[in-house]
């Protein structure tokens, strides 16, 4: 099927899903938003993220045609899933369960931990997701504000963001967590940061590589796979915030496929 994947996060996170959409689905078309005009999210209340969230969602049906949503946004996800799940006439896909997945068959103690924004801990999403699971799986949360600001930034390393790690990690770190889930897409950018503070001993999962794989087995179900050999495949990026500097630290972040940007309205 020819029509393209939608994706959305509040800025640049979402394109760390992206990029492992793009390796697993390379002959399928795309359309990513990111909100820079609104982001951060983590700090807005729930009510607020969930309208964006559905406008963001709608526009990628209505205006682009989607045949599939996938919320490239912890945030968003632990805000809105339900109701997009149900108002959405394509196929939903979110990051929390996939995140939640990915961390318990990651952790060996069942020890683990889940960091994310203000937004995404407050709501409670990886304590029932994990829980969901069923696994024997303690787990430790703890919320970063300020991470999100550094990637917008296009600031990944530094002394400033390394202290701010070493405050922020403290209670997974001093709980003795065996693996840490990055449960917000902005965060793999500071995986070396991160990495560095928590030491060797722990291992960093991401939810991007399974988005990407339950996003392939979504759009296999429902019989909506591109097939390959036909025309290359189009990916378009757009942004609610300035163009050109999404254009620019899109490109260093997500890597070549993301040759320009064009102009997302919210209005
Ligand atoms: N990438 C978003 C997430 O996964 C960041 C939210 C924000 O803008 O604070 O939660």
């Amino acid at each position: 099927m020819d029509r393209p994947i939608g994706m959305f996060d509040s800025g640049f996170g979402g394109l760390t899903v992206a990029r492992a959409v793009i390796d697993l689905l390379p002959e399928e078309h795309l359309v990513y938003i990111g909100d820079t005009g609104r982001y951060p999210y983590g700090s807005r209340p729930q009510a607020e993220v969930r309208e964006f969230a559905r406008q963001l969602a709608w526009s990628l049906v209505n205006d682009f045609d989607v045949k599939a949503v996938v919320v490239a946004c912890n945030t968003a996800s632990a805000a809105a899933i339900d109701e997009l799940k149900a108002e959405l006439p394509v196929p939903v896909i979110d990051v929390v369960e996939p995140g939640a997945n990915a961390l318990v068959r990651a952790t060996r103690s069942g020890e683990a931990g889940v960091i994310g924004t203000v937004g995404t801990i407050g709501s409670g999403a990886y304590d029932r997701a994990v829980a969901a699971t069923g696994a024997a799986v303690h787990l430790t949360s703890a919320a970063c504000p300020g991470f999100v600001e550094f990637v917008e930034r296009g600031q990944t390393s530094g002394a400033e963001v390394t202290i701010l790690a070493e405050r922020l990690l403290a209670p997974v770190h001093e709980a003795g967590v065996d693996t840490l889930l990055l449960g917000c897409t902005h965060y793999p950018y500071l995986a070396a940061v991160i990495a560095e503070v928590m030491g060797p001993n722990v291992r960093l999962v991401s939810s991007a590589d399974e988005t990407a794989l339950v996003t392939r087995d979504a759009l296999a179900a429902a019989g909506r796979l591109r097939s390959a050999g036909g025309a290359s495949a189009e990916r378009t990026f757009l942004s609610s915030g300035d163009i050109s500097w999404f254009a620019d630290l899109g490109r260093r972040l997500l890597g070549p496929e993301l040759r320009d940007a064009n102009e997302w309205r919210f209005d």
